[in-house]
């Protein structure tokens, strides 16, 4: 069994989902490699305690992110901060030689992904991955599967997506993520796009141009102290792109939608692909349901559908008639990147995103915004 000495850098939200899957890696089944977390990073060390008091394998924590790249302890590192520091840290593990999973979006804007990049490309020596999660759903990789065996025949369209309803509440006071100076310009394009782009930009279905709507609809947020805050970020973002089908080699409309205000959703992700052969449906709001219509010429057009269970690319202790959620998805999700950083890209049947897909995706959301600036389709 390999074991690859983790550190996190950012103990916040996601930092501690990522040392729940480690605490429960036994979960997986035929793995010879294991995550170990031995080292944690957080300028507020208030967050320390739950660490300490959950992973018994800690050897470090401190508030200087240096010191954990300095250590000989840590192999690899997940970095889980807000986006405006996403350029300085991600270049940091780099060039200290850790093998990197970053958070999305991959850089604050385009130029932070730009240096993110060259930094990559003068470590070759580590793996460096992106964080996305969803498209390791059951139903998600079924429709991966359908799309790689060209069982779509013409594609029609294609609708990913991902939506919730957390920022419905007005009074909710503002935090890091509604500042464009942390978050970005992009709003919840930057925040919410990665996972929905994932498998499109996986199956080769990249965005040829984009027209764009973004709305802002709360434009204040109570401040946390008595007053108000400017809520400066996009809230919910449509983007309606042409896209080719390299296995066809048609065009066809893609639309990539984030909303942080979408009535009654509580992170709805969600992949529709319909084709002259064969369409299929995921929404996590169903989360083990998969609708498939297949099509021959004169035959019936009836959606279909299958509960799939927990059917999933890394095998596990879970009988597959169990349902799968957001927590299973974030484990296999880390048992594609610890998989692939040790035995390669062919040994995993779907991967994590990779840092070329990071820089379309922000192709993409800067032109978006050149698009609802000046309300015309800009081309990529
Ligand atoms: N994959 C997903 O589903 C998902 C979900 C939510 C957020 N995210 C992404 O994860 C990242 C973090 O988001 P979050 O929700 O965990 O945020 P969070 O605010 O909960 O956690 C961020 C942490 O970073 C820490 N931090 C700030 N500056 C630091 C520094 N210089 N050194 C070390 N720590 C520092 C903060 O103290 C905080 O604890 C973002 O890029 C976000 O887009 C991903």
């Amino acid at each position: 069994m390999r074991t690859i000495r983790f550190g996190i850098i950012g103990c916040g939200l996601m930092g501690r989902e990522f040392a729940s899957a480690v605490g429960r890696w036994g979960h997986l089944l035929d793995l010879d490699v294991k995550p170990e977390l031995v080292a944690i990073c957080d300028t507020n060390p208030a967050l320390f305690e739950w660490y300490r008091a959950h992973v018994p394998t800690l050897k470090l924590a401190t508030q200087d992110h240096r010191e954990m790249l300095a250590s000989k302890d840590v192999d690899a590192v997940y970095c889980a901060v807000p986006h405006n520091l996403h350029a300085s840290l991600y270049k940091d593990i780099v060039a200290a030689g850790k093998h990197l999973l970053g958070e999305k979006p991959f850089g604050i804007d385009a130029a932070a992904n730009a240096e993110i990049l060259a930094a990559l490309r003068a470590n070759p020596g580590v793996f460096v991955r992106c964080s996305s999660e969803f498209p390791f759903f059951p139903c998600a990789q079924r429709i991966v599967k359908a799309a790689q065996a060209g069982r779509f025949g013409t594609i029609l369209e294609v609708n990913a997506g991902l939506h919730h309803s957390s920022d419905m509440d007005p009074q909710k006071p503002i935090n890091w993520k509604r500042m464009v100076k942390f978050n970005g310009a992009y709003g919840c394009m930057g925040d919410l796009g990665m996972h929905a782009l994932h498998i499109p930009l996986r199956l080769g279905w990249k965005p040829k141009d984009v027209r764009a709507v973004l709305s802002k609809i709360v434009k204040e947020r109570p401040d946390g102290k008595g007053g108000m805050a400017p809520c400066e970020t996009w809230d919910n973002a449509t983007l309606l792109c042409t896209a080719a089908d390299p296995k066809t080699g048609g065009d066809f409309p893609l639309t990539i939608s984030t909303k942080r205000i979408s009535p009654g959703d509580t992170n709805t992700w969600f992949l529709s692909v319909k084709g002259t052969r064969c369409s299929m449906e995921f929404n996590s709001r169903y989360p083990k349901t998969l609708r498939t219509l297949d099509y021959t010429s004169g035959g019936e057009q009836a959606w279909r559908e299958e509960d799939l269970g927990y059917q999933t690319a890394f095998k596990s202790i879970t009988g597959h008639i169990f349902e799968f959620g957001f927590s299973d998805a974030i484990l296999q999700m880390w048992a594609a990147y610890c998989v692939e950083l040790a035995h390669g890209a062919e040994a995993v049947p779907f991967g994590c995103v990779k840092p070329e897909e990071t820089a379309w995706q922000h192709e993409l959301f800067t032109a978006a915004l050149a698009s609802h600036a000046e309300g015309k389709v800009v081309r990529l």
